[in-house]
């Protein structure tokens, strides 16, 4: 499954109601949705997610931001999947994010930045199982 990667719209983005126009920007972008689900996870579940980052200084702070509210997970499809949605999403703080991607037009901060996108294939795929039984992956 080498053509999909794995996103999160953030609790940030759902608070402010950005979901559908979100939504709308990627499936402009040539994504097919192969999963999706909007759902609140627990504290324990963001930091198992995020686990690769435990060590970090911002941690914490990451664990409960992505537990505070509800987001939406799917599964999208594309060629070059990983490397294509990465470029829409744009850097990681949305002041260094290119113009018209989804963290310049969304994201209000390094740590509240919108929406996730995968780093590798092999990333992809564990995070898309992390969410998404293989009866729900189509
Ligand atoms: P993501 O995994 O969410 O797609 O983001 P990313 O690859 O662009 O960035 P990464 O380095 O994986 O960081 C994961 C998330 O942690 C939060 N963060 N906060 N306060 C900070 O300095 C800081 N740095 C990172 C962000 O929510 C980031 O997306
Ligand atoms: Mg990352």
């Amino acid at each position: 499954m080498t053509n999909r990667t794995f996103t999160m719209i953030k609790p940030d983005a759902t608070e402010k109601g950005y979901t559908g126009a979100i939504l709308a920007q990627i499936n402009a972008a040539g994504f097919r949705i192969a999963a999706m689900k909007m759902l609140h996870i627990s504290k324990e579940k963001a930091g198992e997610f995020y686990a690769v980052h435990k060590e970090r200084p911002f941690y914490g702070e990451l664990v409960d931001f992505m537990s505070r509210g509800p987001i939406t997970a799917a599964i999208l499809e594309k060629e070059n999947a990983v490397e294509d949605f990465r470029k829409l999403i744009g850097a990681t703080n949305p002041a260094n994010a290119g113009e018209g991607t989804i963290r310049k037009l969304y994201a209000a901060s390094v740590g509240e930045n919108a929406i996730h996108g995968s780093d590798s294939n092999e990333n992809a795929a564990i995070e898309g199982d992390f969410f998404f039984s293989k009866l729900e992956q189509f």
